[in-house]
């Protein structure tokens, strides 16, 4: 069948380009895109708001997820997330979500509620989503796997520069301390780690631009829906 809809898991790293990936390719494709870690983040975000993640108050926010209604909006072309109606994308990417997200989303309830509604958003396929365990576990059967790597120093050097042109005060040594503490608790984790799904194309991003990114995962994802 010409032009199949199919489901795209882009996992990796952190800041090594894939939401800017996922977001390009699921516009070239008129794709849902969806942001998992912008989900995790959003629920770090209500715990800090509600002050409740701490680790003696786990068992409050827990309870609390049921209230926690997470949206992507779409508005003139670009997407963003709303927390219980309200818009946060800036909110969710502030150092302070930077160093508990992990630590949150270790949480196996935390990891379900969203699994649930990471799935409904591939019921139709016609969808991208990028993250962590999408291609192992959101969507096993994904048509297309990608697992993005890069050094933590040039990853840490790009999102340096990201946060630096949003007026992000953070220096180099404390982006790459957060990346490096990320990356090992997002590895280490009991459940669901951050790991390469055995049928995942890796890339190693790290001196190749952003075109070049885009045009080597172009060239599998043009073989799968033609
Ligand atoms: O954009 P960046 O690469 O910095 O991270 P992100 O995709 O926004 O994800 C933030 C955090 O959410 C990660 O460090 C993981 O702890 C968690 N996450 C996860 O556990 N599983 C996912 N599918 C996506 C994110």
């Amino acid at each position: 069948m010409k032009n199949q809809k199919i489901i795209i898991a882009l996992d990796g790293y952190a800041s090594t380009g894939k939401s800017t990936q996922a977001k390009n390719i699921a516009k070239k494709l008129d794709y849902i895109y969806i942001d998992s870690g912008a989900m995790y983040r959003a629920v770090t975000l209500y715990a800090i708001r509600k002050n409740i993640l701490d680790e003696s108050k786990i068992k409050i926010l827990i309870k609390s997820l049921d209230d926690i209604n997470i949206e992507f909006i779409r508005n003139n072309d670009v997407q963003k997330i709303y927390l219980n109606g309200k818009e946060v994308e800036n909110d969710i990417r502030k150092s302070i979500v930077n160093s508990n997200v992990s630590r949150l989303a270790m949480i196996p309830e935390v990891r379900n509620f969203l699994l649930s509604k990471q799935r409904g958003y591939g019921k139709n396929k016609g969808l991208v989503m990028d993250g962590r365990d999408i291609g192992t576990v959101v969507f096993p059967n994904a048509e297309c796997k990608f697992f993005f790597i890069a050094t933590q120093e040039v990853r840490a050097k790009r999102r340096h520069l990201e946060q630096y042109k949003k007026g992000n005060l953070e220096t180099y040594d404390q982006v790459l301390k957060n990346i490096v503490e990320r990356d090992r608790i997002d590895s280490n984790r009991s459940l669901n780690p951050l790991k390469k799904s055995s049928d995942a194309i890796e890339i190693d991003v790290s001196d190749l631009t952003e075109n070049e990114v885009f045009n080597k995962i172009w060239e599998h994802i043009s073989k799968k829906i033609n």
